[in-house]
């Protein structure tokens, strides 16, 4: 089914049948794997790099520091690795399970120094449970992943990731591009290791309305997250009950007044949780006529930039949790505006309250 088809039905109110058989969670890598080395002088890396971002976590019953839709992790990375790196150059298959990697041929001439994770998706493990409604996810799901290369290498500060997320090829899905170590190099309010391995979906319910000024910075971090196919609000509790938009001078305003999640609630799924989350924040756009590139375009940045905010709150000592599943979600035509142009895309819950963490 092509993608323009597929967002159509997951749009809809159709409900999954039972689940299927999710796969091999790792591609099936030809050849030994061979560990990655530890790097040298100067060099990118890599081992850290992957540890913090795409390897899988044993004993914690979680299998990547990145979120997923379900925990079904269908991303996988293929490096391409240039001068600068502890592997010699070539293109390598990545198993987060075992943290190795597979020699799968050589390098193209022109590759630039650091390495190149092209992100790809095995859209078995989330159709295995999502069925109709499993596209979106693995979109947005990439867009994580790219969000947590970005973020490990803001908190080894080695030089400025660079993802490529502009939704033109279909395979790879997306692109980060991490240099060599820039010396000196730093990102201002980096994340540290441990933010990002300690990173979790916090469990409902998410109580508590977010301060306004911590709303305001994440929402400010979403526009600059490079999601200009997107626009950005949040849906707030408490006793005024309201829609905040970024404004332009990096204020928030009032975009709508009145309570917004139960119907939040309704569309993601009939999460009803949602409807009590202290804080909806939301990505909308991607109009009914957007054509493949538009559809992964949308999705990759939502993904990418909630995976950014999610970190973001949790350092802020929000509890977040992403939410991805959005059905019958025409946030413009709901308010007034011509149907079929703002659908929700992706969302991430907060609240002030911490119960506990996991699957609801
Ligand atoms: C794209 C995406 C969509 C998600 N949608 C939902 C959702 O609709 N409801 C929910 O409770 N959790 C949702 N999650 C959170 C996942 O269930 C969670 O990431 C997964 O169980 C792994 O747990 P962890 O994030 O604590 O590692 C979503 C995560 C992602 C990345």
């Amino acid at each position: 089914m092509d993608l323009v088809t597929a967002l159509a039905l997951a749009r809809t109110a159709e409900v999954p049948g039972p689940d299927t058989p999710p796969g091999a969670p790792v591609p099936d890598w030809p050849g030994p794997s061979r560990p990655l080395p530890e790097a040298g002088a100067g060099e990118l890396d890599l081992r850290r790099l992957l540890r913090l971002s795409l390897a899988a976590r044993d004993g914690t019953g979680r299998l990547r520091p990145a979120a997923s839709a379900g925990g079904l992790h269908p991303v996988d990375g293929q490096l391409v690795v240039g001068p600068g790196c502890p592997l010699p150059p070539g293109r390598y298959g990545y198993d987060p399970l075992n943290h190795r990697v597979h020699t799968l041929g050589p390098a193209p001439g022109d590759t630039p120094p650091g390495a190149t994770v092209e992100l790809s998706v095995t859209p078995q493990r989330t159709l295995s449970h999502y069925g109709h409604r499993a596209w979106p996810l693995l979109l947005l799901d990439t867009g994580h992943a790219a969000a947590a290369l970005r973020l490990a290498a803001d908190a080894l500060g080695t030089g400025p990731a660079a993802p490529r997320l502009d939704g033109r090829t279909a395979y790879p899905l997306a692109t980060v591009h991490l240099p060599p170590p820039v010396p000196g190099h730093r990102t201002p309010g980096a994340p540290t290791a441990r933010d990002l391995l300690d990173r979790r979906s916090d469990g409902p319910p998410l109580r508590g309305t977010p301060p306004r000024d911590v709303l305001r910075t994440l929402l400010t971090t979403a526009v600059g997250a490079g999601t200009d196919c997107l626009a950005w609000c949040a849906a707030v509790g408490g006793p005024r009950p309201e829609l905040l938009a970024p404004a332009p001078d990096g204020t928030l305003r009032r975009f709508a007044a009145g309570e917004a999640r139960p119907t939040l609630a309704a569309w993601a799924a009939g999460q009803g949780w949602l409807a009590e989350a202290g804080a909806v924040v939301l990505a909308y756009g991607c109009p009914a006529g957007a054509d493949a590139p538009l559809i992964r375009r949308t999705h990759l940045r939502a993904g990418y930039a909630v995976g950014l905010l999610h970190v973001a709150a949790r350092r802020h000592g929000l509890a977040a949790r992403p939410v991805g599943s959005w059905q019958r979600a025409d946030l413009g035509a709901a308010l007034g505006a011509a149907p079929g142009r703002d659908w929700i895309v992706h969302g991430l819950a907060l609240g002030t309250t911490h119960p506990q963490e996991g699957t609801p």
